[in-house]
């Protein structure tokens, strides 16, 4: 009888346990990857500023921007929105590349990735194979595409980056065949480490 009993104690405290500390094999790497595939939710928000700055992509006054610290996850067909990026100083990419601190011709094919993808500088000089449009294209990572911060002055005032951006030189555009980057604006692009 009594084993019975310490048997069902036993047992009740294995269940307490598992209710208070779940499989620790959920807050593994590969379990965090298995359970979020390409679910990137926003972190959090910042409002635009309270006095308007007036220029096409500007943030609104009072308006509420996502902010990303995750990207989606890297395949080898990695989903991406390439957009267009003056890398030269002077020019609307803001401050120098963060991987190098320097600025860079836009006859060099670079890009910036959004927060998540540049992983804290990981990628930075790393080159990345783009596809688009038939054709494909090595770049190399210089700088971030910030998903966490924007409508500031170091911003240009623009809003955080999508989490899924692969911001690229105009030298980029042009090797895949694109010459009106600057009328296309965006164009749905995948990349994959090179
Ligand atoms: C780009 O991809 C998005 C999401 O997959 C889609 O909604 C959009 O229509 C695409 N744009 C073009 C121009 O193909």
């Amino acid at each position: 009888m009594s084993s019975i009993r310490s048997l069902l104690l036993v047992l009740a405290l294995a269940c307490l346990l598992l209710v208070t500390f779940p499989s620790p094999c959920d807050s593994s790497p590969a379990s965090a990857v298995h359970h979020h595939v390409n679910k990137c939710r926003p972190s959090g928000r910042l409002q635009g500023p309270d006095t308007g700055h007036t220029c096409g992509e500007c943030c609104r006054p009072g308006h509420f921007y996502p902010t990303y610290r995750c990207s989606p996850l890297v395949t080898t067909q990695t989903k991406a929105v390439m957009t267009l990026n003056d890398f030269s100083e002077g020019g609307d990419g803001g401050g120098p590349s963060e991987c190098d601190g320097k600025y860079h011709s836009n006859s060099e094919r670079v890009v910036a990735l959004s927060t998540g993808w540049y992983h804290k500088g990981k990628r930075c000089h790393k080159h990345i194979r783009i596809h688009g449009r038939g054709r494909s294209v090595l770049a190399k990572v210089v700088d971030e595409c910030d998903s966490m911060h924007g409508c500031d002055e170091d911003h240009a005032y623009q809003p955080p980056c999508r989490p899924n951006i692969v911001d690229a030189s105009k030298a980029v555009w042009e090797a895949l065949g694109i010459h009106d980057a600057n009328y296309i604006g965006e164009y749905n692009i995948t990349w994959s480490d090179a």
